[in-house]
């Protein structure tokens, strides 16, 4: 078996990014339309912050206007639900995203309820995990949509292939196993409390990693030949004590027995972003009822 092609997150988000740019100087042209997307952040958690700037330094590369808003770690959820009740009536703010993780004196579940489901760009509203589910059209989560994009890079059809996804969180997991159920894969959700992991993931021709343990997917857990997603970024200490980031996935063992890989960092990280300009316009079109530009049709 030779050794696996590496996916390269990073050169197609940037692909993505130039196709939303494009969309956006249509928009603009022909609609007079600039989507603007707002992210809040709540508190200083380092790599919040470093998100938070990344994705508004891309929303500008894009176009598209972008509004930033930064509470302090102990505000309280009232002030959180008036800053988003504001961004819900501002017709030149077509998508809302609040950085997760939130301080523990604001209930997670909600702030996603108080966002308007046409703006919830994150995709993370019941109402679009709903439409998701039943397989309607709505706002799929950023991570999970960048996923099968990847995926879709070394498979042109996923039909009938055995999908394993390690994880169950709303924001990754489940939303993914939806995500490769309407790709018509059979799909298994594993997690923590599954027995005998290693022989569940040997089954996957697809496997996608999202629990974040570092380099816990063994090679001897991949069955040879398969597609492996690695959305896990956990920062460790290198053999030189300096830190690195490590997928969930090990990788040079794993690269061995795969057919193709996602490194980290450069896999699925990039795709987030992408994915959420694509969200972004898709929300402010459904908003002023035009149709998504074309260039963008492989994404909506
Ligand atoms: N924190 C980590 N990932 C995400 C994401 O995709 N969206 C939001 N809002 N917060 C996050």
């Amino acid at each position: 078996m030779s050794e696996a092609r590496i996916i390269d997150g990073k050169a197609l988000a940037a692909r993505v990014q130039e196709k939303v740019a494009k969309a956006v100087a249509e928009l603009k042209k022909r609609h007079g339309l600039t989507p603007g997307l707002a992210v809040v952040l709540v508190g200083d958690d380092p790599a919040s912050q470093v998100y938070v700037r990344n994705k508004g330094r891309r929303t500008v590369e894009a176009g598209m206007r972008s509004f930033e808003y930064k509470l302090p770690a102990d505000a309280s959820e009232r002030e959180l639900l008036d800053r988003i009740a504001k961004l819900n009536a501002n017709p030149d703010v077509h998508g809302i995203l609040v950085q997760l993780p939130l301080p523990r004196q604001i209930r997670t579940s909600a702030v996603i309820d108080a966002i308007d489901p046409e703006k919830d760009v994150d995709g993370f509203h019941v109402v679009n995990a709903g439409r998701l589910m039943t397989g309607r059209k709505g706002l799929v989560p950023c991570t999970p949509k960048g996923c099968i994009l990847l995926i879709k890079q070394v498979r042109k059809t996923l039909e009938g292939l055995q999908a394993v996804v390690i994880g169950r969180s709303n924001i990754v997991g489940k939303p993914l196993a939806h995500l490769l159920l309407a790709e018509n894969c059979t799909v298994t959700i594993a997690h923590s409390r599954t027995r005998d992991l290693p022989e569940v993931t040997r089954r996957a021709d697809i496997l996608v990693a999202a629990v974040g343990r570092p380099e816990m997917v063994r090679g001897d857990w991949i069955k040879p030949g398969a597609v492996v997603i690695d959305v896990g970024i956990n920062r460790v200490k290198g053999e030189d004590g300096s830190p690195k980031l490590v997928g969930d996935v090990a990788f040079a063992e794993a690269h061995k027995v795969a057919s193709a890989i996602t490194p980290v960092p450069g896999g699925v990280g990039p795709m987030t972003i992408a994915m959420l300009l694509v969200n972004t316009v898709q929300a402010a079109c459904r908003q002023k009822r035009v149709p998504v530009p074309k260039v963008l049709k492989d994404y909506v």
